[in-house]
């Protein structure tokens, strides 16, 4: 039995997540798993109930369980509050107080997607990257920070054993992928990239089967959109991954299809890339396939079940090559429907692939 502790949070969050949650069931009905669900407020939600965007209650939920699966946080509503209780405030919080130092935003094109981007076909077809962005320290935690009258400051600090661990994380996911990695840097300007490089190159070492390759951030955007085919893993500290991470979610077409899974030594969170949206929350529009395809992600790497999320990735891709779109990803001439339908199509078809692969089907 696994123990999911659910985080809808704000704005769109709580559809998406009951789209995820739906199929999850199916998976654990067709793969004779049990899931328990416990559901707590995270975000704007919780300021509003108890004054704070995250209570220790709900972190205390989060260390007894197998994995967090969140929507998404923040909205209007929040903006003005001082920054340590702004919903945003409470992601990074999470974070830091579950270890969760290793950010994975993969990056990949549905093949009946190609043509939404805002990028040439020919250039996006074959894309395969996976971002792995720092999560818990550089100058998004570093100290002294701060801000006056006259002037303000952040430090941007890496320790060896922060770079360590992920770089080694860097090198264990492109063994099991096209054995490339990509670091990326600002070590022409900034000391701390120069420590940053020299410890990725003593890591390195200890994986020669993988190719490495330094490379300015600056540049690494630039070559991101201009030939994304070349990167296997992008390696990169917070605030570069953060940047570059969106880039590389709008090349595959839209930010409602990014999954993501943020994973420490001994927790992991799962969420999609987009935000609360809560200009269309409540509406039943939003695209629930980012929700689902990091509860595929969630499969494979907190619960094992690699088969499992590789035959909700071919739902999904199946039901878009159908022509289902939500209005996000809607063009003349699809079949626009709402996030109730796309999570139903996606449903239905999870079952044709199980049959499709000769596993137990039962009736729904
Ligand atoms: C992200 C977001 C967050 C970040 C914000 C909301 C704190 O942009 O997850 O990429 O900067 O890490
Ligand atoms: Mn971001």
């Amino acid at each position: 039995m696994f123990k999911i502790t659910l985080l809808p949070g704000d704005g769109i969050g709580p559809e998406v997540v009951n789209a995820a949650v739906k199929v999850i069931k199916l998976v654990g009905e067709r793969f004779n798993t049990d899931f328990e669900f416990k559901t707590c407020l995270m975000g704007g939600c919780s300021y509003d109930a108890h004054g704070t965007p995250l209570t220790d209650e709900v972190l205390g939920e989060c260390y007894s369980s197998d994995a967090v699966f969140l929507g998404a946080v923040g909205g209007y509503k929040w903006e003005d509050l001082p920054h340590q209780l702004k919903p945003e405030a409470a992601l990074l919080k999470i974070r830091k107080a579950l270890g969760l130092y290793a950010n994975l935003r993969p990056a990949k094109v549905y093949e009946p997607m190609l043509s939404y981007s805002s990028l040439k076909e020919e250039i996006l077809k074959g894309t395969d990257v996976l971002i792995l962005r720092e999560l818990t320290g550089g100058i998004y935690f570093g100290q002294p920070r701060g801000y006056d009258d006259g002037k303000g400051f952040n430090t941007m600090i890496y320790t060896k054993d922060e770079v360590v661990r992920i770089a080694r994380k860097a090198f264990e996911y492109a063994r099991v992928r096209n054995k490339k990695v990509a670091s990326v840097d600002k070590a022409n300007v900034l000391e701390v990239s120069q420590f940053w490089r020299k410890v990725v190159i003593e890591v390195h070492k200890d994986y020669p089967d993988v190719q490495l390759q330094h490379m300015y951030v600056d540049n690494a955007a630039m070559q991101l959109v201009r030939d994304p085919k070349q990167f296997d893993v992008v390696l990169t500290s917070n605030l570069f991954g953060d940047i570059l991470s969106d880039i590389a979610a709008m090349i595959t077409g839209s930010l409602g299809m990014l999954p993501s899974a943020s994973i420490g030594s001994k927790y992991a969170l799962y969420e999609p890339v987009h935000g609360s949206a809560p200009d269309i929350a409540g509406k039943n529009i939003a695209n629930p396939i980012a929700a689902i395809s990091s509860a595929a992600m969630m499969l494979k790497y907190s619960f094992q079940m690699d088969k499992a999320a590789e035959l909700v990735e071919e739902a999904i891709e199946n039901v878009l090559t159908k022509g289902y779109r939500t209005k996000d990803i809607y063009k003349e001439g699809d079949k626009l429907v709402s996030t109730d339908e796309m999570t139903n199509n996606i449903i239905e078809e999870f079952d044709t692939v199980c049959a499709n692969h000769s596993l137990n089907v039962f009736t729904l």
